[in-house]
Parts: C-alpha cells; sequence; structure tokens
C-alpha cells in the first residue's frame, strides 16, 4: 500500500471526522472540527491509493513553538510508519520552530512509545487534566516536547 501526504483544509472535514470517531472515546464534533481549522490550527492528512483518508495529524504553531493536538490513524492502518511520518513532515515542513509539544493520556502506552521513538522527552505532568470518565476518574496528561533548535 502506498501512502500520499497532503495539507488537508476544511472540504476534509468529514473524513477528519471520521478518523477522529475512529481513534478517541472523545471525540471531537464536525463543529469542533470547523471552529479548530477556521482559526487557524493546520491539517495533515495522509491518503492511501485510492484517494482515501486513513489518518491525520491537526497541530497549531504559536510563534517557534508546534503544538500537536490530534494524530489518529485508522486501526487498519497502524504500525506502519504513517504517524511517524506525519510528524516528520509536519517539522520538515516547519523550519524556524524550536518545539513540537503534545499532551497524551498517562494510559497511552502506544502515543508514548511513538513520541519517545521520536525523541520527545517527557517534561511535565497535567495532574488530572481530562474530563471524567463514568466513574468520575480524571486522567493525568504527560506533557512531552521535542527540541527542534
Ligand atoms: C498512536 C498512533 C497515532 C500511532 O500511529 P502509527 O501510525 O501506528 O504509529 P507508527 O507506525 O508511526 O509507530 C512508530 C512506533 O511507535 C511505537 N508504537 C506505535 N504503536 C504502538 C503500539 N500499539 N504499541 C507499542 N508501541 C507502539 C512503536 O515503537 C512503533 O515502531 P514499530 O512499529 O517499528 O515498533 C495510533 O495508534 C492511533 O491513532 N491511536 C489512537 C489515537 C491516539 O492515541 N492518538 C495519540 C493521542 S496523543
Amino acid at each position: 500500500m502506498t501512502y500520499q501526504l497532503r495539507c488537508g483544509d476544511l472540504a476534509d472535514i468529514e473524513s477528519v471526522y471520521r478518523l477522529n470517531r475512529e481513534s478517541f472515546a472523545e471525540y471531537w464534533s464536525r463543529e469542533s472540527l470547523f471552529s479548530a481549522l477556521e482559526s487557524g490550527y493546520d491539517l495533515l492528512l495522509c491518503e492511501n491509493e485510492h484517494g482515501i483518508a486513513v489518518a491525520y495529524l491537526l497541530s497549531m504553531t504559536i510563534l517557534d513553538e508546534i503544538q500537536i493536538m490530534q494524530i489518529s490513524v485508522s486501526p487498519d492502518n497502524r504500525r506502519q510508519g504513517l504517524a511517524s511520518r506525519m510528524t516528520e513532515a509536519l517539522i520538515a515542513a516547519s523550519p524556524d520552530a524550536c518545539s513540537m509539544t503534545l499532551e497524551v493520556r498517562a494510559s497511552n502506552a502506544a502515543a508514548r512509545a511513538l513520541y519517545a521513538g521520536l525523541g520527545f522527552e517527557e517534561t511535565g505532568l497535567r495532574k488530572r487534566y481530562y474530563s471524567p470518565d463514568a466513574n468520575g476518574y480524571r486522567e493525568d496528561a504527560v506533557l512531552m516536547t521535542r527540541k527542534l533548535c
């Protein structure tokens, strides 16, 4: 299977909505995705050879800091290097950036392994950061940073 990366925009909302529902229990609504893109978030899409979106990376750049807001790879397309490829492509397209940061659920071992492998370091912990689950439990967020300059 071959994959292509391209920048996305508001016309890709439906694909992003589908992919974010596949990956996150607390997925964003179409309206939230729309507002994010309208307010300046950047979208990188990954499509398979049939032109179907299989992954995306949503980010926000403030001055010289890139924040990864969401990264999602469709379950059937995982462990093929797509999240790594999108992250490195975003860095390559941002020569003036000095750091890349993100928050990840403490229990998200796959994502933490991904980022550690990409050279991110754990630089903070936000206690009880996420919304409560059905039992009232609020998970911590681990802050991860990769220095780029
Ligand atoms: C986390 C996620 C984005 C990884 O995407 P991916 O395209 O499968 O990641 P890659 O193929 O680039 O993986 C690179 C490395 O990360 C690590 N990794 C990725 N998934 C892993 C898993 N399930 N378990 C352990 N390590 C994992 C491995 O070291 C992997 O290298 P390897 O396959 O050679 O062993 C994907 O599993 C996903 O969409 N999960 C749901 C959404 C999510 O959690 N997003 C992140 C929120 S911060």
